[in-house]
């Protein structure tokens, strides 16, 4: 499939069916869509967002969070899990204000991935939400999907897949529309090509899929070999 065919098609979907009204998206922001992205790490939108919004109205800047007690940070992480992430996050707050003027870095991807908690598809994630150039993301929701489309085998984990799968999201990030292209993708994930029953039958791509014509698409990702 050609990217800028994948693109469109994915675009057309996202018009119609994506998520527009998420709070990170307006106003957008680096730091805004830094706090999201670190929140949706592992836990799912519907949770996030009253979190996202009690962050904002105590944490509204980076220096804000930077300046604030950790305990204060971790009292608005209470219920969400993974305090390390909250940690981080203030210490990144921090870091950047000391070492960037007060700003996130997001020049390139390696100068986010620098900081604490940043690993290379959040990175990716930020640049392009916030700052529109081309970098691609590669969470599970996205790896899912890439290896049903390609039938792409082995457990995602493992460096050769993981690998290869970052090469097909490189091929498919466009060059416009970075904003909504890694929403797109992220929802297009999630609420679509779901792990266990896929909406196949309405998806933009299964005539491309090549999981949908083996006939087995929630066979893919392979599971972690014991
Ligand atoms: N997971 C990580 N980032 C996300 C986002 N922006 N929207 C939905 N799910 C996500």
């Amino acid at each position: 499939l050609p990217a800028e065919e994948f693109q469109q098609r994915l675009l057309t979907w996202f018009d119609k069916h994506g998520r527009h009204d998420l709070p990170w998206q307006s106003p957008r922001s680096a730091y805004r869509v830094w706090v999201s992205e670190i929140m949706l790490q592992q836990t799912q939108v519907a949770t996030v967002i009253p979190y996202f919004e009690r962050f904002m109205a105590r944490f509204p800047t980076l220096e804000a969070l930077a300046t604030a007690p950790q305990d204060d940070v971790l009292h608005h992480w209470t219920g969400l899990g993974y305090y390390a992430r909250a940690r981080n996050l203030h210490k990144a707050a921090q870091v950047a204000m000391e070492t960037n003027g007060g700003e996130l870095p997001t020049a390139s991807v390696d100068a986010l991935m620098a900081l604490p908690g940043i690993g290379r598809s959040t990175a990716g994630a930020i640049i392009a939400q916030s700052t529109g150039q081309q970098a691609a993301i590669l969470d599970g929701n996205v790896k899912r999907s890439l290896t049903r489309l390609h039938a792409v085998t082995g457990w995602p984990g493992k460096p050769a897949v993981e690998r290869s799968l970052w090469v097909l999201a490189d091929y498919f990030t466009p060059t416009t529309r970075l904003a909504d292209y890694t929403q797109a993708v992220m929802d297009f994930g999630a609420t679509l090509c779901k792990r266990s029953k896929p909406d196949c039958v309405i998806c933009p791509f299964n005539d491309v899929c090549r999981a949908y014509a083996q006939g087995e698409p929630q066979r893919y990702p392979e599971s972690k070999p014991k």
